[in-house]
Order: C-alpha cells, then structure tokens, then sequence
C-alpha cells in the first residue's frame, strides 16, 4: 500500500516524500499542480491532483493508500476547510494520520491547528499529530525578501524567542512516523530547533554568515502588515494570519525546546547558523 502526502511540493511535504523514498516506501504526492510535483520527484513518486476544496478528487487521491501526511495550506484558513477530506478518509481503511500541527496548540485553542487535530481524533482514525515550531523556511522564503533587500529582519515578534526548526528534520520525524504506524499509533510530537533564539540574534547569525552588517528592524504590527499588504503584495489573510501568529510568539508560545526530535530520530536538529551557511544563497 502507498502513503499519499499532501502538500507535496511545500516546504514539509518534499521532505517527507525524500524520507519516505529512502525508507523504500511507495508515495502518491497530491496537489493542485501535478507539473509542480512531477518536476520535483520526476517518476520516483505517483502524482495525483487533490483540492481539499473539492470533493471530487479526494476518492482517486485514497486509492491503494493505507497512511496519510495532512497538512492545512496556510491560506485554508477556517478548520472547516480541511473536514470534508477528514470525513472521506473514515471509508478508507487508514492505519495512521499524521497531521503536520502547530507547537503548543493542545492548549491553544486558537489556531485552526487546534480543532483540526480534535476533529481527526473524533474521527476515530489511528493518528500521529506532528507540532513543530516556526520554521528555519521562514527566514530563507518569505523574510528573506527584506533582508537581502535592506538588510533587515522584518518581523513584528519584539524581543520574543523562538526554537526554530529545519523543515527537513520534520519531514524526517514525519517519515519515521507513518513508517511505522502501529508504534506511534494515536502518539503526539512538539518537534523543536536546539535552542530559542531571538531575532537580534538572528540578525547576528545572518551578518556573520553572510558577512553583512544585518539588523533587526523589531517593526510594529501595523508597520509590518501595511508592508506586507502594500509593498509585498502579499495576500490580507495570509499577512494577518502571520501577525496572530507573531502575537502569540510575544506571549512565549514559539520558545519551548524539547528533546522529542532526538528521540524520534537519534540525530540532533540542525542549528538556524548551520541551516543559513547552507542557505547562504537565500540571504544574498
Ligand atoms: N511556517 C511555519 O513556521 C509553521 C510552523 C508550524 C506549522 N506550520 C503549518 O504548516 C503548514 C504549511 O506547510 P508548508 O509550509 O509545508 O506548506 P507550503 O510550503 O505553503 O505549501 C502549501 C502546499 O499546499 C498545496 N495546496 C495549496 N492549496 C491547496 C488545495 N486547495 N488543495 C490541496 N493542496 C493545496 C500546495 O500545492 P499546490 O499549489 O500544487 O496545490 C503546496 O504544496 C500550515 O498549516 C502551517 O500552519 C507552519
């Protein structure tokens, strides 16, 4: 039987498929851009088209499959979005879920992460709930922009810490989990980076390893929003979605480490310096 991975071609989901592969699983990578995955995988992976909006692909999407990678793509904003496929996985005989959540959501209500996990558990589906911290992706993709540009780290999180975290290392803990189900069966992981770093920090591991003065620019709510909106362009759900999330960080949520990466995997989690020299190119 195969494990279809949603989010194939985003940031998690690619490493996921890289994993699985190197454990001799087969894989069915799913989404809207089937080109996008089969250029990514070529043919070492079945690609099949997959709307969590629309019914009508999810029966295709199941065939021959027995695990499941879910991830919610950050614009589907409501939970609602993601329960008609959680609902169609009931008629399929599933061994294990695994839910790329959010760190701390089991008592935060707040993200969509929070009733999305509930919902698969209700479902009565054997699951394996995977809760990272902020991604070590989200300095390289979408801040990267101000700092290659200015020179500056653009994000309103004041003098918060954050335990940032390689998406390779989740795709890794990810494929260890739906590679065993029975083990890690109705099981949740708060996978974290090595340690909570600030982001004057942050801006001192970027000047080093780019050799560059990069500061912190520590911008408001408002300021960072209207820069997003009206100079990025970037989408208003999207940007405010990341300002709930920044506000959180300020309350303390992003800074927990633990050892549960180590754990799953034997390996230490990459370090943010050791992650931004091999993705120097992003910073410069
Ligand atoms: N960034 C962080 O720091 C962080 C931390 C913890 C948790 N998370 C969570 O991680 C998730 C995002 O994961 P990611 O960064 O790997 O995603 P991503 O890189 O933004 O990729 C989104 C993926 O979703 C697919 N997609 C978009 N719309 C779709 C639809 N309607 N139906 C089916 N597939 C669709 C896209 O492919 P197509 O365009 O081909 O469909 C793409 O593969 C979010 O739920 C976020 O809350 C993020």
């Amino acid at each position: 039987m195969k494990i279809l991975v949603t989010g194939a071609s985003g940031n998690v989901g690619r490493y996921v498929i890289e994993e699985l592969l190197s454990m001799g699983e087969q894989v069915v990578g799913a989404g809207q851009d089937i080109q996008k995955i089969k250029d990514i995988f070529k043919d070492t992976i079945d690609a099949v088209h997959f709307d969590f909006t629309n019914k009508g692909t999810f029966h295709q999407a199941l065939e021959n499959v027995d695990r499941v990678f879910l991830m919610r793509p950050p614009h589907l904003g409501k939970p609602e979005d993601l329960y008609p496929f959680i609902d169609a996985m009931k008629s399929h005989k599933i061994k294990l879920i695994s839910f790329l959540s959010l760190m701390g959501v089991e008592t935060n209500p707040i993200p969509p992460h929070h009733k999305i996990e509930k919902y698969i558990e209700a479902a009565g589906i054997p699951y394996a709930h995977i809760r990272p911290g902020f991604f070590m992706q989200n300095v390289s993709g979408v801040h990267s922009v101000e700092i290659r540009e200015k020179n500056q780290v653009f994000v309103p999180a004041g003098n918060s810490k954050t335990s940032f975290i390689d998406a390779a290392d989740i795709g890794l803990s990810t494929a260890i989990l739906l590679h065993e189900p029975n083990k890690y069966r109705n099981t949740a992981h708060t996978i974290t980076g090595p340690e909570a770093l600030n982001y004057d920090q942050v801006a001192e591991i970027l000047s080093k390893v780019t050799g560059r003065q990069i500061t912190y620019a520590k911008p408001g709510y408002l300021k960072y929003r209207r820069h997003y909106i009206k100079d990025r362009g970037l989408e208003k759900g999207y940007v405010n979605v990341t300002v709930a999330l920044y506000f959180m960080t300020r309350m303390g949520t992003a800074k927990e480490v633990t050892d549960d990466f180590v754990k799953l995997t034997g390996r230490h989690p990459r370090s943010f310096e050791e992650f931004a020299r091999a993705n120097v190119n992003s910073f410069i």
